[in-house]
């Protein structure tokens, strides 16, 4: 068992969550920063608060308050813990909100990483730092995506993305420190956030089912995204950070759906036709799209002999369970509640602001 200690920014996120599990099974100290306003809503890693006892100095799962625009809680945190292995999952992590929050999506994103760096360059330590990187730093540039596409982000997010990897590399090359790139595809999970576009379906139906919820409201039904489980991710993050030398991955599923497959393929599960719920507004729809991502994750597939064990089906069916069981139901008792929602045909009167998406163009 390693005896290694891992800092984990972001920790309450959808990854640092399944990060802190998955480096717990295998041994390490973990750290992990959480912001003020974060700390009442840890749902994500309260299992593991209450698995450890905080008090205790050796304890091997603890938070503490750092933010990526604080420089001072971000080099206190480093300080205080001396990681082996930090895993920068902080984040303005949502792309659409990205193009009303440019400015905070940079200084978070983009200068976040960079005082992180800088703090490891200063403490001269042989700490490992990996940074999380995305595709959706690819934009425009057509599928399919591995680590030669160009990048063309399209979003404020994107380019916050973009200049940490840079970042990143930069570190690596000037100082010769082990800071590393996962530049890894969309991954979701029952832990979500609420606002994603799956998550947001998933739980849309379970509403729906129960009557809390006639209509779901989405943007963009046409892009493509390369969806994986978060938990298989986790597994090639530690594999990029624990190769020999640090350097640059893909991480994906090499399998790409619409958002309406995604609709199409949960909406069947509980044997309903998502056109007769789902309504498009222009207020989903962003400014500029990132039109298909598919990404080629060969390269961690051939050198870190990583793959992702859960299908797209699976994740489907796992994200909606899930949520059917926060309101008490199984797909089952789902299916029985659904028979009285079918609709015989689609005559159903729409608010005027809203078009239902049989209609749309
Ligand atoms: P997430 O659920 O949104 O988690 C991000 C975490 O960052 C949240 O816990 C958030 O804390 C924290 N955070 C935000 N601003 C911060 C700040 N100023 N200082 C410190 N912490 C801050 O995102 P995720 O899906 O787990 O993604 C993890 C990382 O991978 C992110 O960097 C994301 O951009 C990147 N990524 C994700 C995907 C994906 O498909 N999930 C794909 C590629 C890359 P609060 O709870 O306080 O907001
Ligand atoms: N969020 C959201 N809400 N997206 C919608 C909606 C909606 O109501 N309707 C349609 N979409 C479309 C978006 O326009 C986008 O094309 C797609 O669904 C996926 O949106 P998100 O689930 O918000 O994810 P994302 O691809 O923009 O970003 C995620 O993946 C990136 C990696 O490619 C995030 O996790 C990023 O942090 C991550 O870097």
């Amino acid at each position: 068992m390693s005896k290694k200690t891992a800092l984990i920014t972001g920790i309450a996120g959808q990854d640092g969550s399944y990060l802190a599990e998955l480096l717990l099974s295998k041994g390490y100290t973990v750290r992990g920063t959480v912001r003020r306003a974060s700390y009442p809503h840890t749902e994500r890693v309260d299992h593991l608060l209450k698995a450890y006892d905080e008090r205790d100095p050796q304890c091997p799962f603890k938070l503490m308050y750092a933010d990526l625009t604080d420089v001072s809680s971000v080099r206190n945190a480093i300080e205080e813990c001396q990681p082996d292995e930090v895993y920068n999952l902080a984040a303005q992590s949502h792309v659409g909100i990205s193009f009303i929050t440019g400015e905070s999506t940079l200084e978070i994103n983009a200068l976040g990483p960079y005082r992180i760096l800088d703090t490891l360059r200063r403490t001269g330590a042989k700490t490992r730092y990996y940074q999380a990187s995305s595709s959706e730093m690819f934009g425009a540039s057509p599928p399919p995506q591995n680590e030669s596409t160009p990048f063309l982000p399209q979003s404020p997010y994107g380019v916050s993305k973009t200049t940490a990897f840079y970042l990143t590399r930069v570190h690596r090359v000037a100082y010769g420190m082990f800071a590393c790139n996962g530049i890894l595809f969309n991954h979701e999970s029952p832990r979500r956030g609420l606002n994603f576009v799956t998550r947001k379906i998933t739980r849309g139906i379970a509403s729906i089912v129960t009557g809390e919820m006639q209509t779901l409201a989405l943007g963009n039904l046409d892009a493509k995204r390369d969806w994986g489980f978060a938990g298989d991710y986790m597994e090639a993050i530690w594999r990029i950070v624990q190769h020999h030398e640090p350097d640059d991955f893909v991480i994906a599923t090499e399998d790409t759906h619409s958002i309406r497959d995604f609709l199409k393929d949960t909406f069947s599960l509980v044997d309903l036709d998502w056109n007769d719920f789902v309504m498009c507004e222009d207020r989903y729809k962003r400014p500029a799209e990132v039109p298909a991502l598919l990404g080629d994750a060969s390269k961690a597939r051939r050198i870190l002999g990583w793959k992702p064990k859960t299908t797209y089906r699976e994740l489907c069916q796992m994200m909606l369970e899930s949520d059917l069981r926060a309101k008490g139901l199984t797909m089952e008792s789902a299916r029985v509640l659904a028979q009285k929602l079918r609709k015989p045909s689609r005559t159903r009167a729409y608010p005027a602001n809203v078009v239902p998406m049989a209609k749309a163009s």
